[in-house]
């Protein structure tokens, strides 16, 4: 399938062609510091939002239309894939976040979860063409998956957690229990973002937003060796779509050129001057503002990002981006002011 989206700002930046500007989106970007996404929120719960192709793509659009990003990243969730694979999911009004209140707490649990999910995630594939359909060209569209670690982390801890600590006791003690829960999200998610590019993403990102979790040695065999499985498989299959993988909290980036990745994102906390020369010249790089300078002004949010697109040098394949996803207490016109910081940018 063509990649309909070549001459976009996004695909050419990505393969370091030279551009009159960077493109820019924001993480989060869809969400609720935007008033006219909670207006919709307000009609509806969270996964049936996800789960309407009609409203799906009209929030994914949004930010397009008012904040001027250069892409639309599809809207849904990383939690869906559990929840397809049969684990119960619950997203409730003001409660700390998603949930699994039956969590993986057995290798018969581990076991028990389905496979070949791909049908039953009709609804993102229909969100990614309703949204292809509504935008007519105007940018192109972004895909995405949680990382197996990531995913994993949920599936058994059960909720988001600082410590995450009945998650790493599990991986400890059972590594082969892990490693074949690992697998099984491979699996599912090669089909699923394989799924996502044929309804029509033209770049796809996998979340790995608790990579920084672990000891280097074990996020090497719990999380980089089956982010690497679907990385690599992805690029097999569809050669042509670039593949970004966010690895939040990483220390090194040694190893990650032979993940399968076209390029990474990186988060606030690192340099990146850091990471433009530890991650060869040929793979994208996109981020890195802290989400918490758009808590400030416009006059320093542009300072920032004019610092931070000062860090890139000429001819490296980037994105401009936040170090994570946008706070819900960001004013709209500070997220445009930082949109509108990259747009005017001149080294
Ligand atoms: O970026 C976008 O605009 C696309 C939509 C998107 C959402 N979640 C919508 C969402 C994306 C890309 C995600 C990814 C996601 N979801 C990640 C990886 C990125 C990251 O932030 O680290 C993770 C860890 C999740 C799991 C998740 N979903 C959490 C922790 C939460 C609660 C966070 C919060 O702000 O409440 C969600 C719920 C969620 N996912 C919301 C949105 C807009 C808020 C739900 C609501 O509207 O009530």
């Amino acid at each position: 399938m063509p990649n309909d989206q070549q001459h976009s700002l996004l695909l050419r930046a990505l393969r370091g062609e030279s551009v009159e500007r960077s493109p820019v989106w924001m993480m989060r970007q869809a969400g609720r510091y935007l008033p006219e996404y909670r207006a919709i929120r307000a009609t509806t719960n969270f996964l049936s939002l996800c789960r309407t192709p009609d409203l799906a793509a009209e929030v994914t659009i949004q930010p397009v239309d008012i904040v001027g990003v250069d892409a639309a990243i599809i809207f849904s969730d990383i939690l869906v894939i559990p929840e397809a694979m049969g684990m119960y999911l619950v997203v409730e009004e003001g409660k700390g976040g998603p949930r699994f209140p039956e969590p993986l707490r057995s290798v018969e649990a581990i076991t028990r979860l389905q496979s070949e999910v791909s049908n039953r995630l009709d609804y993102v594939y229909n969100a990614i063409s309703e949204t292809k359909r509504r935008l007519q060209g105007r940018v192109p569209v972004i895909g995405f998956a949680g990382a197996p670690l990531t995913l994993a982390a949920y599936m058994v801890e059960g909720h988001g957690s600082k410590t995450f600590n009945t998650f790493k006791s599990f991986l400890f003690s059972e590594p082969e229990a892990a490693h074949q829960l690992l697998e099984k999200l491979s699996k599912e998610l090669i089909e699923y973002l394989i799924g996502q590019a044929k309804a029509g993403a033209n770049m796809l990102q996998l979340f790995d937003t608790w990579a920084g979790l672990l000891p280097e040695e074990e996020y090497r065999t719990f999380g980089l060796r089956h982010a690497s499985t679907v990385l690599s498989a992805v690029r097999e299959a569809i050669p042509d779509i670039p593949t970004l993988y966010f690895p939040k909290g990483v220390r090194s980036y040694d190893g990650f050129a032979a993940l399968g990745a076209s390029g990474f994102g990186i988060d606030w906390a690192t340099d990146l001057t850091r990471a433009n020369r530890e991650i060869p010249a040929g793979f994208a790089l996109q981020g890195n503002l802290d989400p918490a300078i758009l808590l400030t002004s416009p006059e320093n949010i542009r300072e920032s990002t004019e610092q931070m697109l000062s860090k890139i040098p000429v001819g490296r394949p980037y994105v401009a981006n936040l170090g994570h996803g946008i706070d819900k207490d960001t004013p709209v016109d500070n997220a445009r002011a930082f949109v509108q910081a990259v747009k005017e940018f001149h080294r």
